[in-house]
């Protein structure tokens, strides 16, 4: 009898994601067994069942999809689901949580297309802006394009969980370049984030949906950037100008996209990493690897 492709979904929302489901099974999943509310320690005997029912080359079929809205917890599970391995007995599994790593991966394989971010010693002169740096897609894209090299500023109303999320991109990237700046309270001309605005090549919006981040006046200032990316879908734009369908599009001196632009690729690069889980028992796909797929691909 053939093995079928199961793939696991450990949600850490009450509710499993249908999106992620959806996805999944257009990428070749056989079978969904979903789980929603999962914490670490409930991961636990999900993944045992994962390793000991299907031996050997059998346990390439079965792999594992972590997700939910918060990042930190998601991450925990990621962590123990790979520490309840052992040896051989292992499945592959992916973490996006809010599609953070494969969205952030799809707006760093498109900014790379018209920035050098191939070059380590080029990468190390951009300087990139993330707006709404704190959320789960904020804050991969910050990690991926400090992990290239490129001088990060991390955007948020509060100058605290800004330097929250350096510090964590820090523990996982040592050699990052990273600058929390505050938004509120602030005029644009003079401060940090008019600063900030004013020296960044990038500019990567990733508010929550339906807000306004850079508006006529920031994108104003926004005089240097040669890429602007907007990954909200939602009305109002989260960049002035910017509409959901724009992908490498010319707009004044910078080339931009939306969200649904960016949304392509995103798909693209999550399709593909659920259909790798399959080809082996011991892929490990977290931001980094997911952006390497997405690179092949681009
Ligand atoms: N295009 C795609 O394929 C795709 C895929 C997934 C997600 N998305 C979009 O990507 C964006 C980021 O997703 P996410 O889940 O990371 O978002 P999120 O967690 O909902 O929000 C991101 C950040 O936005 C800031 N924020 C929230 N409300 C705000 C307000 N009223 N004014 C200014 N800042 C505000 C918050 O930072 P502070 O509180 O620290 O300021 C928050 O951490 C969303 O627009 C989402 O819809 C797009």
């Amino acid at each position: 009898m053939p093995v079928q492709r199961i793939l696991i979904q450990l949600d850490c929302d009450p509710q499993a994601s249908s999106f992620d489901a959806i996805v999944a099974i257009d990428a070749g999943a056989e079978v969904l067994l979903q789980h929603g509310g999962v914490t670490p320690d409930s991961a636990v005997p999900l993944v045992h069942g994962a390793m000991f029912t299907r031996g050997g080359s059998g346990l390439a079929s079965t792999a594992i999809f972590i997700g939910g809205s918060d990042m930190q917890v998601a991450e925990l599970v990621y962590d123990r689901v790979r520490a309840t391995f052992f040896g051989p007995v292992r499945v592959s599994v992916m973490l996006d949580p809010a599609g953070a790593n494969t969205t952030a991966s799809a707006a760093v394989v498109a900014a790379a297309r018209h920035l050098p971010l191939g070059d380590p010693e080029l990468a190390s002169g951009c300087q990139a802006l993330v707006l709404g740096g704190t959320g789960p897609v904020g804050q991969r894209v910050a990690r991926l394009l400090a992990g290239k090299g490129v001088a990060v500023g991390v955007a948020s109303r509060s100058l605290e969980r800004a330097k929250a999320v350096c510090e964590r991109i820090a523990a996982a990237v040592p050699e990052a370049r990273l600058e929390a700046i505050a938004t509120v309270d602030v005029s644009l001309a003079g401060s940090a984030f008019g600063t900030a605005i004013e020296k960044a090549d990038l500019i990567v919006s990733a508010g929550a949906a339906g807000t306004v981040m850079l508006d006529a006046a920031g994108r104003l200032l926004a005089s240097r950037a040669r890429v602007l990316i907007d990954l909200n879908a939602v009305p109002p734009a989260g960049v002035d100008g910017i509409v959901s369908a724009d992908k490498s599009q010319q707009s004044g001196g910078a080339i931009v996209y939306g969200a649904l632009g960016i949304g392509s690729i995103k798909i693209k690069i999550h399709r593909t990493a659920i259909s790798r889980l399959f080809e082996s028992n011991s892929l490990c796909l977290d931001a980094e690897a997911l952006l390497a797929i997405g690179e092949t691909l681009a």
